[in-house]
């Protein structure tokens, strides 16, 4: 996509949360809880996601809420084109792209997280990558950083949705999970001050997590080549190409109707208008 053709996000008629009766997948509701909101208010944690057995995944909210550091910035040297950044959260890598005048635009279902990253001068809309977005098919490079390839609780429907997003020769970078994991689990946002205060949490949701292996290994069966592995700062990262097969549209609307059943089902026939 060139500068030209991007889409010009960031229309007020487009940037709001869609209600739930919409179709859209369930689980973007659940970043809109009050926790994660607060975190991003004042930038400081403490926030997990607490799974259903009581275990406790830290979430690194100071981090995302700093600048891009050294590991992020060995991702923003292999963007290329324009960028989407898919949970973008309080935005700096959007923001880091936007600096040098790069055409980026940041998605995150959580209004606090849009709010932030326009602060920051960049452009993000409020929307699920399971809703209508702009440029469908035609982004030259994606984001899924901190955990984001959790994002639904199935990667595999992820990375098809991820495929049909990218132009043929674009390139996703996606981060893996520290430790060599594959798991998918059910987990809310969590203060960790208060179990039982239903302020202090929000309702559960699907989510998943991959280690290097798992992710390289499920990235390579969905129709997908590894073009690059590295690490910085502790930090694990692939660049991923679709193959034919990442983006056939049989494959990528059965992912994403398998997604969606898991809300109110239906074709997601909310009327977002894209452009
Ligand atoms: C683990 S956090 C990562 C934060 C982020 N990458 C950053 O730079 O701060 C996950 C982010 O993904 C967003 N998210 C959750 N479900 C999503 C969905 N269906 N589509 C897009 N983003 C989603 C959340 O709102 C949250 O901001």
């Amino acid at each position: 996509m060139t500068a030209s053709s991007a889409p010009a996000p960031g229309t007020r008629s487009a940037d709001r949360a869609e209600p739930a009766e919409a179709g859209r997948p369930a689980d973007h509701l659940s970043w809109c809880a009050d926790p994660y909101a607060r975190a991003l208010r004042t930038g400081r944690g403490p926030l997990f996601l607490r799974r259903t057995d009581g275990r406790l995944l830290p979430l690194e909210v100071e981090r995302w809420c700093a600048g891009a550091d050294e590991a992020d910035r060995t991702v923003l040297r292999r963007c290329t084109g324009a960028v989407l950044d898919i949970g973008c959260g309080p935005g700096r890598m959007v923001a880091a792209l936007t600096a040098p005048g790069r055409t980026v635009l940041g998605i995150d279902p959580a209004p606090a997280a849009v709010a932030r990253t326009r602060d920051l001068g960049g452009a993000a809309l409020c929307r699920s990558v399971f809703d209508p977005l702009p440029g469908e098919g035609r982004w030259d490079s994606a984001l899924l950083l901190d955990g984001n390839i959790g994002i639904g609780g199935d990667p595999a429907a992820l990375l098809a949705r991820v495929g049909r997003l990218l132009a043929p020769d674009g390139v996703l970078l996606a981060e893996a999970a520290p430790a060599e994991v594959e798991e998918r689990m059910e987990v809310r946002l969590d203060d960790g001050r208060g179990d039982t205060d239903p302020d202090r949490h929000g309702p559960f949701f699907p989510w998943s997590r991959l280690g290097r292996t798992a992710l390289r290994a499920r990235a390579e069966a969905e129709g997908w080549t590894v073009a690059e592995e590295w690490d910085a700062r502790g930090r694990f990262f692939l660049a991923l190409r679709p193959g034919r097969d990442a983006r056939t549209v049989r494959g990528a609307a059965e992912a994403e109707r398998r997604i969606r059943g898991r809300g109110r089902g239906g074709d997601g026939g909310h009327g977002v208008t894209s452009r």
